[in-house]
């Protein structure tokens, strides 16, 4: 990620802390727990089900890969007692982790860096979850690379994202028309590759967009932020498939 593009990112973790407004909108639709910090608009049952897939076992190692404020990340290593470490190339989104999980009392190392270059080692951790952050990469076909160098033989990956229904549709964003992540894995030699439409994710992000979009906000950063995306998701909403997937390093 080029350095404009991280203070983008700053600029906009910077806006979401103050709106609480926001924050008790997205938890509503998407059904998350109170403390769950996230950016991310995978709702509580979908986290469920990444969390099955990621078959975590007590002192694995996780990646949660593009964390942001380390929300999703946390309630996963919570819930299987795995270590947890976050890479995001926001420095601010790294920073409210950070506090997140101190105000939680969890431990975690959370830093910045790239999807494509982590700055892990390579095979060192166990599992890793990279939630609606792969299409940001514009160099995505790295971040399989990456995700199969640090990831131990026979550990687990789940990724989530949009991918356009039609990719010659070009009312569909760039990013979504040319990702491909069951694609990306596989030619990143992974195992297992599995492919999941998640219809009923579908269902709550837009009921979550419509409300966004009909809020005045008035001078509530987040909110507006909120409505003015939900505005350019909404144009294109049904011409975008909800995907899970998930795939094993081979041994
Ligand atoms: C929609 S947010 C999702 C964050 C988190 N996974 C969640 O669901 O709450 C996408 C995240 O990807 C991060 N990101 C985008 N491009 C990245 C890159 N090339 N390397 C690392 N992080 C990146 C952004 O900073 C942002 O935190």
């Amino acid at each position: 990620m080029t350095a404009k593009d991280a203070a983008h990112f700053d600029d906009w973790y910077a806006r979401l802390s103050t709106s609480a407004a926001r924050e008790e909108l997205v938890r509503r639709h998407l059904d998350l727990p109170p403390l769950l910090l996230v950016t991310g608009l995978v709702p509580g049952s979908g986290l469920d089900d990444v969390t099955v897939a990621l078959r975590l076992v007590p002192d694995d190692v996780l990646l949660d890969l593009g964390c942001g404020r380390g929300g999703y990340g946390l309630e996963v290593a919570t819930r299987t007692r795995a270590r947890l470490v976050g890479v995001d190339a926001s420095a601010e989104a790294v920073r409210q982790a950070r506090a997140n999980a101190e105000a939680q009392a969890q431990d975690a190392d959370f830093r910045v860096g790239d999807l494509a270059d982590t700055g892990l080692e390579a095979d060192s951790v166990d599992a890793v979850m990279c939630l609606d952050s792969v299409q940001f990469s514009l160099r995505d076909l790295n971040t399989y690379a990456e995700v199969r160098r640090v990831l131990r033989p026979g550990g687990r990956v789940v990724m989530t994202a949009w991918e356009a229904r039609d990719r010659d549709d070009e009312e569909v964003p760039q990013a979504l028309r040319t990702l491909d992540v069951a694609f990306g894995l596989q030619r990143a030699g992974f195992e297992e590759v599995e492919r999941e439409v998640c219809d009923d994710w579908s269902v709550r992000e837009k009921a979550l967009w419509e409300e966004a979009v009909s809020l005045d906000p008035g001078d509530d950063a987040g909110l507006a932020g909120l409505a003015e995306e939900g505005r350019t998701v909404l144009a294109t909403f049904d011409r975008v498939d909800r995907v899970m997937v998930s795939a094993t390093s081979p041994d």
